[in-house]
């Protein structure tokens, strides 16, 4: 499919993060024209440099041929990349504010600068929200900041559309050429046919399109997140149970729990718990917007209350083989909130750490790709450059991200150079047989007879 098929060809992406960047390579590797638009002259310079500003396997390549195939470029200019488009999407995050609510600031901000552009365009114009916002922001806030700053009509000027994005850092290419499905939440049938037509284009057939009404599709990242979080916090409260049941090992519990269709298999692993951008975030926002309506939402408070405990829980676990922790030394295996990620926003390796650190052990932690953690509060880490030399010495060792690398790893490895052997598995990536009749080993979800 080429983009000549389609009526749009030029498309413009405000903000280069995960979902901006993978979205804007992805359109430009089926032969659209894209223009992606950052105000960090760093990361402008960097992608047309033809690399990735931050580590997501497959990326620099991704920008490298985007580039050389002269279908992808980086610009400063928001105006100028919606001026010379038929189509923008709005990526710029949506953090959280201290109260849980979503930060605003970014999006409005963005809208301001694209309805000005829109003012200078004279031709019709879609824009396409993708950041996560709560039900009624689009409609509200967005659109009010598109026609105040463009003395536009949305409707019948320009078109308005959400269309969440579903995308998992680590595989974010192949998910935004691959989702699962395809939501358009859209402001009038012209906006939604036009968006509907444009990503038919791009995915081909075979992948469902929903259209429905933007507060709908607002609605559907978050209660397709907070899905993912439920399942999480329930598959570690059946650990929570099973760790007291001698003979019980949750893994087995949630393969044969998950086998059963209307379940399924994924999202059920134990550990450590979720972190990453999305998830907490997300799931936060959701409580939030639900109890200004009224409704306290008692599963995703759990949700999170399970979730906080359970780093926690593996941080207790290693506290209570350590005695007095001053002198001893504590191995982190993996920083990263999942695996094929630099990111450690919400990782639970910042509630271990934090916690050991608090106590005085000695903490040393090793990651493939996180060098170091520069937040306040982590300046007693240490980094060795290698698992070796992390795990030399220590007297225990906690996994707390499931790197390929580490599942290599033998009971031989931790026996040889730990000064007591006792390993903490708090992603559930060693089998419990082998290492359990080598070394002092503890799985979450496991009981201990
Ligand atoms: C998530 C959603 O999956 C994605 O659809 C959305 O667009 C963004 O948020 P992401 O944050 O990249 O994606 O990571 P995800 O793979 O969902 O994992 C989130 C966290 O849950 C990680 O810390 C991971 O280790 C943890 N997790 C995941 C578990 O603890 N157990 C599981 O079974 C699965």
């Amino acid at each position: 499919m080429t983009a000549h098929e389609n009526v749009v060809q030029r498309i413009s992406i405000v903000g280069t993060g995960y979902v901006g960047l993978s979205t804007a390579v992805c359109f430009a590797s089926r032969g659209y024209d894209v223009i992606a638009s950052t105000r960090n002259e760093d990361k402008v310079r960097i992608i047309n440099a033809k690399r990735a500003p931050f580590h997501e396997p497959g990326l620099d390549e991704a920008v490298r041929t985007s580039i050389e195939s002269g279908h992808l470029r980086a610009e400063i200019d928001r105006s100028e990349a919606v001026r010379q488009t038929e189509v923008t999407f709005l990526t710029v995050g949506t953090p959280e504010k201290a109260d849980g609510t979503v930060d605003l600031r970014y999006v409005i901000n963005a809208s301001d600068d694209i309805g000005r552009a829109l003012q200078l365009k004279n031709a019709y114009h879609l824009v396409v929200v993708k950041g996560t916002v709560t039900p009624g922001t689009v409609r509200g806030p967005i659109k009010a900041a598109l026609e105040e700053a463009s003395g536009l009509v949305a409707g019948r000027d320009f078109g308005l559309c959400m269309n969440p994005e579903f995308l998992r850092q680590g595989s974010a290419i192949r998910d935004t050429l691959h989702p699962d499905r395809v939501v358009i939440g859209e402001y009038d049938e012209q906006s939604g046919q036009r968006l509907a037509d444009l990503l038919a284009g791009f995915y081909g057939p075979g992948i469902p399109l929903l259209r429905m009404s933007l507060e709908s599709a607002e609605m559907v990242k978050y209660a397709s997140n907070t899905f993912l979080a439920v399942k999480i916090s329930y598959a570690n409260e059946m650990a929570n149970i099973c760790e007291r049941v001698p003979g019980v090992d949750v893994s087995e519990v949630m393969a044969g729990v998950g086998l059963d269709e209307r379940i399924n298999p994924r999202f059920l692993n134990a550990g450590a718990g979720f972190g990453g951008s999305c998830l907490p975030k997300d799931t936060k926002a959701l409580c939030k917007f639900a109890e200004v309506q009224g409704y306290s939402a008692p599963l995703l408070r759990a949700t999170l209350a399970v979730n906080q405990a359970q780093a926690s829980h593996v941080a207790q676990l290693a506290l209570a083989t350590l005695g007095e922790p001053r002198d001893k030394k504590v191995a982190l295996l993996g920083l990263a909130f999942k695996p094929d990620t630099d990111d450690v926003r919400e990782a639970p390796s910042l509630i271990v750490a934090r916690a050991l650190l608090k106590v005085g052990a000695h903490v040393s932690a090793f990651d493939p790709v996180v060098k170091r953690i520069s937040l306040p509060g982590f300046e007693g880490l240490e980094y060795p450059p290698s698992i070796s030399e992390c795990l030399a010495g220590a007297h225990c060792c906690i996994v707390l991200t499931e790197w390929e690398q580490f599942k290599q790893l033998t009971s031989d490895d931790f026996t040889q150079s730990m000064a007591t052997p006792v390993v903490i598995d708090g992603r559930r990536i060693f089998d419990p047989h082998e290492f359990g009749s080598r070394l002092t080993f503890l799985a979450v979800g496991v009981g201990r007879g």
